[in-house]
């Protein structure tokens, strides 16, 4: 078995599919509005007026258009490692408050893409992550203080259901397109990379060792109960930040905030 894509082979394997890949996500029932229930859960009141946006791996610009939609007044910046897949963004029609800029996740600093950002959305991002704990912990950075992430993500609910409904889809309807439209090895990662990645409640406390609080894991309606979720954390605002720093600069070594990750399935919204 290959290994998973990561890193170079990946973004090449999405600079491969770029092209097809709004075609083949049309396919998916309930692909744009899950999108748009997820940009909804970061809570930004007033249509996120005077708030900036971050949209990390916003490839063809599926998730941007969803944070465009939920929040009309907000300054919104996609970030994707794709050559082609910023390419298939930028040809769309924008509002003047949304731009693009070709960058790694990892690598947010050199091409200047600077904080602070009200909220970060990432879909479908962080299983394609060589280090995804590193990436957490640069948003965590890079929020306000009382900011927050939500995190769309294929990540399966633990039920043994859950994985077999997911390798049926896989077998049933992933492969075979993907295996039509000439990209197999990309189509074939998704598939091994739901497999391979944390589970639901294991990628929520992985937020809450990034430091993030109030994590909430949040089921998603339709085909996609159990396999996709929303995960929401916030930084603590700036009151708990200015007690945990004022604690720290006490003890003289900074706090290793230990946290449970705090877990919780709430109702789809
Ligand atoms: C499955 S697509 C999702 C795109 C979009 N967010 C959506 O919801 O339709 C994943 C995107 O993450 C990007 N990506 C993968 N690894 C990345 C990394 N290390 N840094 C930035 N983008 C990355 C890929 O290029 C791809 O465009």
């Amino acid at each position: 078995m290959p290994p998973l894509l990561r890193d170079s082979a990946l973004t090449a394997a999405f600079d491969h599919g770029a092209g097809r890949y709004d075609r083949l996500v049309a396919l998916n029932p309930g692909y744009h509005a899950q999108l748009r229930r997820s940009a909804r859960r970061l809570g930004l009141t007033d249509g996120g007026a005077g708030r900036r946006v971050l949209d990390l791996g916003c490839g063809t610009g599926a998730s941007t258009a969803a944070l465009a939609a939920a929040f009309p007044a907000a300054q919104i910046v996609g970030v994707d490692a794709s050559a082609g897949m910023l390419e298939r963004a930028r040809a769309k029609r924008w509002p003047s408050r949304v731009r693009f800029v070709h960058a790694p996740a990892e690598e947010l600093r050199r091409a200047e893409v600077g904080g602070p950002f009200d909220a970060v959305l990432a879909g479908y991002l962080f299983r394609n992550l060589t280090d995804p704990d590193a990436v957490l912990r640069t948003v965590h950075g890079l929020l306000t203080p009382g900011g927050r992430l939500a995190v769309h993500e294929y990540a399966l609910g633990g039920r043994r259901v859950d994985r077999l409904v997911w390798d049926a889809v896989c077998r049933g309807v992933i492969l075979p397109l993907g295996t039509a439209t000439g990209d197999r090895d990309l189509y074939r990662h998704l598939w091994r990379s739901v497999a391979a990645f944390d589970t639901a409640p294991t990628f929520g406390a992985r937020l809450g060792r990034a430091g993030f609080e109030r994590v909430r894991v949040l089921p998603l309606p339709g085909w996609q109960t159990g396999i996709t979720h929303t995960f929401v954390g916030h930084r603590a605002d700036a009151e708990t930040d200015r007690a945990e720093t004022g604690r720290a600069e006490t003890d003289g070594a900074r706090t290793g905030r230990a946290r449970s990750g705090d877990v919780e399935e709430g109702g789809a919204r």
